[in-house]
């Protein structure tokens, strides 16, 4: 009887799987916040250098993310392949997280190190100079827009505001560090790093 009123009114219906879903919601959600595992750095994870965060507002922009994910699931095929899985708390400085759902390229998550500056520069600039099947589109205007020093500074000291541990020397220093450094540094630099911290753990 009951369940028939339920099913014969649809506002009621409507309210009770609202207050079902937000128990649900809760109960999932509430305790990540406070878990240490999903909100604090793992071991090693610092914030990204002035030159590596607008390597990564590069790879926003050009929507890398498209076809790369930076997501190592914890499968062996994933693992074997890429390294080792992705963790919250080597995530936890990138605002938004780049886990990415498409592979239309390889996983990036552990790219770091795999190959030299001057490959991800050429690739980067003509991908098919060095893998001839590649569909990968280049990237070549990256080498003439350079980084705007002032820009970074202010997005360190947002960051700052947000939470990330940038220190005064940090953000005093950013404009210099970026000074005379063209896009195409930024990203290479970016992705060098690149799961770098995650990998001397294994
Ligand atoms: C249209 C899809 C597409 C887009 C967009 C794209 N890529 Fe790729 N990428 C690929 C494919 C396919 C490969 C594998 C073939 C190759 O190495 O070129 C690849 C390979 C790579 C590799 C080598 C990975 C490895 O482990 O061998 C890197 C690094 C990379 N891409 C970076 C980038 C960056 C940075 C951007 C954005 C500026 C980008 N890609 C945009 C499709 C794409």
């Amino acid at each position: 009887m009951r369940h028939e009123t339920i099913e014969k009114s649809m506002n009621l219906m409507i309210v009770l799987i609202i207050v079902a879903i937000s128990i649900g919601g809760l109960v999932e959600i509430i305790p990540l916040m406070f878990s240490a595992d999903a909100t604090e750095p793992d071991e090693g994870i610092t914030v990204y250098s002035p030159l590596r965060l607008a390597g990564r507002d590069v790879y926003v922009r050009e929507g890398c993310y498209n076809c790369h994910s930076q997501m190592v699931r914890p499968f062996r095929s994933e693992t074997e392949r890429y390294g080792p899985y992705t963790t919250a708390g080597e995530t936890v400085y990138d605002r938004p997280f780049q886990f990415g759902s498409k592979r239309t390229g390889p996983d990036l998550a552990r790219v770091g190190g795999r190959y030299s500056d001057d490959w991800q520069r050429l690739h980067l600039m003509d991908p098919r100079a060095l893998v001839p099947e590649s569909n990968m589109p280049g990237f070549p205007w990256l080498a003439e827009r350079p980084v705007d020093g002032e820009l970074i500074t202010t997005k360190l000291e947002r960051l700052r505001m947000l939470g990330d541990p940038y220190t005064d020397e940090m953000i005093a220093g950013a404009a210099a560090e970026v000074a005379g450094k063209t896009e195409l540094d930024a990203i290479v630099a970016y992705l060098q790093d690149l799961g770098i911290n995650r990998r001397n753990r294994r």
